[in-house]
C-alpha cells in the first residue's frame, strides 16, 4: 500500500509528501454541472433525459456520426445551448490549475468539450481533450477546415454550416460516437505509467476507451474517485479512495485538509 489510510487526511499527507510528483486527472461532465452545463446521464437533469424536443430515435443519436451525416439539425439545436463562451470555470477547475501551479499536475485527461480547463488557466500542454472540443471545425466529407467566426455565427443562430468547397456538412472537432479519438489521446496513454496518483472526477466511466484509462495506471498508483455515485471498479484496489459528493464541495474540503483553502479561493476569483 502507498497510502497510510483511505481518507482525505491520508490523501493529503501523500500529496504533500514529496513522493507524489505526477498527478493524473480524468474528468467528465460532472465537473462542469455547477457551471450550468448539464451532464449526460443523470436521470432527471442530464442531457439525454431532456432531448425529447429534438425528436431523436434515441438520445445518443445526437452525437453519432452516422446520424449526423443524415440529419445534423438536432446537433446544431443543442450546440446553440452548449456553445462555450457563457460558462465560467468551477472551483474544481481552479483546483486543477492549483495542482499545475504547484508542479504536481501530470496530465489532465478530459471528456468535456466545454474548454473550461483552458479557461481556468490550466496550461494547454497538460490538457488532453479526449473527445475534442468546439475550438475548431471541418467538413465531414472533404475535411477542409471551416472559418471560426462563420462557425460561431451559425451555431449561435442554430443553423447548420456547410462547407464552402464541397457543400458537405461542417462539424466541430468533437469526437462523435463512431469516430476515432484524437492522436493526443492515444499518445497520452503510455504516459499514464508515470502517474503517482490518479484522480477521477465527475464521470460515469461508461464511455470507452476513455473509461479504460482508470484501469491502465500501475497497480501501486493510488486512485481517487470524486463523484456523486460510485462508478467503474473503484474499491477493487487496496489504495482506492472513494469520496462521494459534489466535486466542488469535496475539492474544497480536500483543499482545506491540504492547507490550500485560501490559495484555491484566490485561484478561482482570478
Ligand atoms: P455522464 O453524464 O455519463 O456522467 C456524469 C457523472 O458525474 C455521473 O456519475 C454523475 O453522477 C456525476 N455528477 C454529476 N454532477 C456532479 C457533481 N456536481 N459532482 C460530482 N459528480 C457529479 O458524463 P460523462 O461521464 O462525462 O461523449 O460522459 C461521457 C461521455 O458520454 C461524454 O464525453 C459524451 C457522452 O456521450 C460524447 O459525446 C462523445
Amino acid at each position: 500500500k502507498v497510502l497510510d489510510g483511505l481518507d482525505a487526511p491520508a490523501l493529503a499527507r501523500y500529496i504533500t509528501s514529496g513522493k507524489c510528483k505526477n498527478i493524473t486527472l480524468m474528468l467528465g461532465a460532472g465537473v462542469s454541472t455547477s457551471a450550468g452545463i448539464p451532464d449526460f446521464r443523470s436521470p432527471e437533469t442530464g442531457l439525454y433525459a431532456n432531448l425529447a424536443r429534438l425528436n431523436l430515435p434515441y438520445p445518443e443519436a445526437v452525437f453519432e456520426i452516422n446520424f449526423f451525416r443524415r440529419n445534423p439539425t438536432p446537433f446544431y439545436t443543442l450546440a446553440q445551448e452548449l456553445y462555450p463562451g457563457k460558462f465560467r470555470p468551477t472551483i474544481t477547475h481552479s483546483f486543477i490549475k492549483l495542482l499545475a501551479t504547484k508542479s504536481l499536475l501530470h496530465i489532465c485527461f478530459t471528456q468535456n468539450i466545454d474548454t473550461l480547463e483552458r479557461r481556468a488557466g490550466i496550461p494547454a500542454h497538460k490538457i488532453i481533450e479526449a473527445h475534442g472540443s468546439f475550438a475548431t471545425q471541418r467538413c465531414i466529407r472533404c475535411k477542409v477546415e471551416f472559418d471560426d467566426d462563420s462557425m460561431k455565427e451559425h451555431v449561435l443562430l442554430g443553423k447548420v454550416p456547410k462547407c464552402e468547397t464541397c457543400g458537405g456538412y461542417v462539424k466541430p472537432d468533437i469526437v462523435f460516437f463512431g469516430e476515432d479519438l484524437p492522436s493526443e489521446f492515444i499518445n497520452g496513454i503510455p504516459r499514464l505509467a508515470d502517474s503517482d496518483l490518479l484522480i477521477v472526477l465527475g464521470t460515469s466511466l461508461t464511455v470507452h476507451p476513455f473509461a479504460s484509462l482508470a484501469g491502465i495506471v500501475e497497480k501501486d498508483c493510488p486512485r481517487v474517485l470524486i463523484n456523486l455515485e460510485r462508478v467503474g471498479d473503484f474499491g477493487s484496489r487496496s489504495d482506492d479512495v472513494i469520496m462521494l459528493g459534489k466535486c466542488d464541495e469535496v475539492v474544497r474540503d480536500l483543499a482545506k485538509t491540504l492547507g490550500w483553502e485560501e490559495e484555491l479561493q484566490r485561484a478561482w476569483e482570478e
